[in-house]
This record gives structure tokens, sequence and C-alpha cells, in this order.
């Protein structure tokens, strides 16, 4: 295992993304983030510097723009790559697939001519539980057949093909693919956490601004699924947990040559009203709810085989469901509007390509 030092992170200001930053650079790593902000906010860069205690280097470029990319891998040593950037909300892939076929397909493209260009050869893909599809087996392991039912689904799913693809045409290169399944929580400082822009299509991001008062009510999408309570059951994830298992992604790419697959879930599923009972204990208020029709397109189970990164890596998730609600409704109270995104991107944190 050769240890990377200095690390590309795409899509870096994200919820993921920002998480990840922060455990890199509290393992030593030097990170370059490159992110266009279309759904995350500069400032919570600057909370992770405050919270690592150390710089990173940030640019604001769209992964399809060579030119832009091509400047960041000229102006530093990079070793490896982890790559988030992407569009993710299922409902808005159905209303315009070619969006996320262009930036999800083609951001992953670009960047992995601009790797080979400059002689970077290790990848690790933020994938997600949605290439599975709507699977009946109690528990989703790495060899389950996938079956993308979304076009966004579909994107994860093409994005890997081309990964096993360029690995196979180039013995030089080694990917990981990370498939997760609900990531929720947040650090807990509260300091960085989710933000979507708008209404949140994720339910604990919904929750949690009823509980402030952002929102009224959660509705609960359908409650006559075959399931103990009705209501459908996930694999919650705390986003620390996955962000630490990117970073051991990245310390393992050179154990193996080829595409490999990981699946990042707990392995333990909870309803949709579990969740609200949970949360509604971390806050100390009882969540509004109603029960509403089911939402078109979910599937009623969807909980890790979490044995294989167990086994391999000896990763293990080390947060429950109490602490994601705990650290999800911190970072909600400590930032009731969310990143103040008003203020713009900052002269610390942010640079544009154009600037390196
Ligand atoms: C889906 C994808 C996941 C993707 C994520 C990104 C699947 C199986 N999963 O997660 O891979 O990364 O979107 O957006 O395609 N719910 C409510 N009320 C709400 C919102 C959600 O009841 O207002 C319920 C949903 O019906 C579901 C659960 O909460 O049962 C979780 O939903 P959500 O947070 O949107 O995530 P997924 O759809 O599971």
């Amino acid at each position: 295992m050769t240890k990377p030092t200095t690390v590309l992170i795409t899509g870096g200001a994200g919820f993921i993304g920002s998480h990840t930053c922060v455990e890199l650079l509290g393992h030593g790593y030097e990170v370059v983030v490159v992110d266009d902000y279309s759904n995350s906010s500069p400032r919570a860069l600057d909370e992770v510097q405050k919270l690592a205690g150390r710089p990173l280097t940030a640019y604001q470029a769209d992964l399809r723009d060579r030119g832009a990319l091509d400047a960041v891998f000229a102006a530093h040593p990079i070793d490896a790559v982890i790559h988030f950037a992407a569009k993710k909300a299922v409902g808005e892939s159905m209303r315009i697939p070619l969006d996320y076929f262009d930036i999800n397909i083609g951001g992953t493209t670009s960047l992995l001519r601009t790797m080979r260009a400059h002689g970077v050869h290790k990848l690790v893909f933020s994938s997600s539980c949605t290439v599975y599809g709507s699977s009946d087996a109690t528990l989703l392991g790495e060899d389950e057949p996938t079956a993308p039912t979304s076009p966004y689904a579909r994107s994860k799913w093409v994005c890997e093909q081309l990964l096993a693809d360029t690995c196979d045409r180039y013995s030089e290169f080694s990917a990981v693919s990370l498939r997760y399944f609900n990531p929720v929580g947040a650090h807990p400082s509260g300091r960085i956490g989710e933000d979507p822009r708008g209404v949140p299509n994720n339910v604990m991001p919904y929750m949690t601004q009823v509980a402030v008062g952002r929102l009224e009510r959660l509705s609960v999408f359908g409650s006559d699924y075959p399931t103990p309570d009705g209501t459908a059951i996930r694999d919650y994830i705390h986003v620390v947990d996955v962000a630490d298992g990117h970073r051991l992604a990245a310390e393992r790419l050179d154990d193996a040559p080829g595409l490999r697959v990981f699946n990042l879930g707990t392995g333990v599923g909870a309803s949709v009203l579990e969740l609200v009972e949970a949360f509604s204990q971390a806050c100390g208020k009882t969540l509004p709810y109603e029960l509403t029709d089911r939402r078109p397109g979910d599937a009623i189970r969807a909980v890790a085989d979490a044995s294989k990164v167990a086994r391999e890596w000896g990763w293990q998730p080390k947060y429950d469901l109490a602490a994601m609600c705990r650290d999800a409704w911190r970072f909600q109270t400590l930032n009731p509007a969310g990143y103040d995104r008003a203020a713009g991107p900052t002269n610390d944190s942010a640079r544009t390509a154009q600037e390196v």
C-alpha cells in the first residue's frame, strides 16, 4: 500500500466531499479541490480548513472544461483523485436526463483524459446503491445484478463501466468504486453538513428543515409497503464513516489493478418511521409528519451487505442512527439558514481555475 500525498477531490465543497476533505487533511494529506459550486458553497471549505487547522487549495471549475482541469493538474503533484462531482437527484434526472449524462458521464470522461495526460492513474469513484435498482434481496452484496432504473442511476452505472474499460485498456490504472447507501448526519462539530439548494429531496435534510421551522411537516412517502410498519427501509450511514471509507479506499488503490467495487453501508435497515422517531429523540420534539402516497421509483428496501469492505479492509462504521440524527440536527441548529451563500467565494478558499 503506497499512501498518496496529494489528493484531488472533485466536488470537495459538497456534502460528502467536504467531510472527506476534513478526513484527509486530518491524516496529513495535501488536498486540492475542484468544484463548480452549482450545488455547494465555498463557505463549506472555509469551515473545513478551520476544522482541520490546515489549508487546502480550491478551484472553481466545471470538470468538462478540459483547459481548466489541465491547469489544476499542471499546478499540483496529484497522486490520486477522489471523484464526487456529479448531479445526484433521482427525480430531477427523470426531467433532465441529458444534463445528467452530460455532467456525470462527460465530467468523468474529461477527468480520466486529464488524469492520463498527467500520468495520474489512481481514482476513487463516488457510486451509489442506486445501481442495484429495485432488488428483492434482503441484503445487497456487490455481486447483486445491477439494474439502474433512473437516468441518475444509469449515469453512475455507465461511469463504473467506463472505469472498468479504462482500467482494462491501461494496466497502470487502478480504481475503486464505492457504492454507498444513504449518507446522512454531519461532522460532530456541527460546522459542516448537508445544505441542499431549494427544497430538499432527501429525507434527512427535509426533517431537519421541518424541525427548525423552515418547512411545515414531513411527507412520509408510502405506508403500505410490505415492511413491519409499512414504510420503506434504507441503510442510513453517517457521513463521517463514508468520508473515512474514502480515505481508506485512496490508501488501498495500489492493492490490486483494475476496478474494484465496494459497498459502504452499515448493514442495518431503518424504516422512515423509525428514522422519524430517532430524529424526534435527537431534536427533543415530535417531528410533524403525514403519511402520503408512495414516491414513484422508490425501492421498498435497500440495505447493504457490508461484509466485503469489513473483510478486505477492516472498515466498520462507527456511528449509529442516534448519532446521525444528533449530528444532522446540530448542523441545522448552528446553521439554521444553511451556509451563507450571499457572501460568495472567499479569497482564502476559492480561486478560479484561470487564476492558476
Ligand atoms: C436515492 C438513491 C441514492 C441516491 C440518493 C441521492 C435509490 C435506491 N437511492 O436515495 O442512491 O444517492 O437518492 O438523492 O435510488 N422519504 C420520505 N419523505 C421525503 C423524502 C424521502 O418519506 O420527503 C423517504 C423515501 O421514500 C425513502 C427514504 O425516505 O424511503 C429515503 O429517501 P431519500 O433520502 O430521498 O433517499 P433515497 O431515495 O433512498
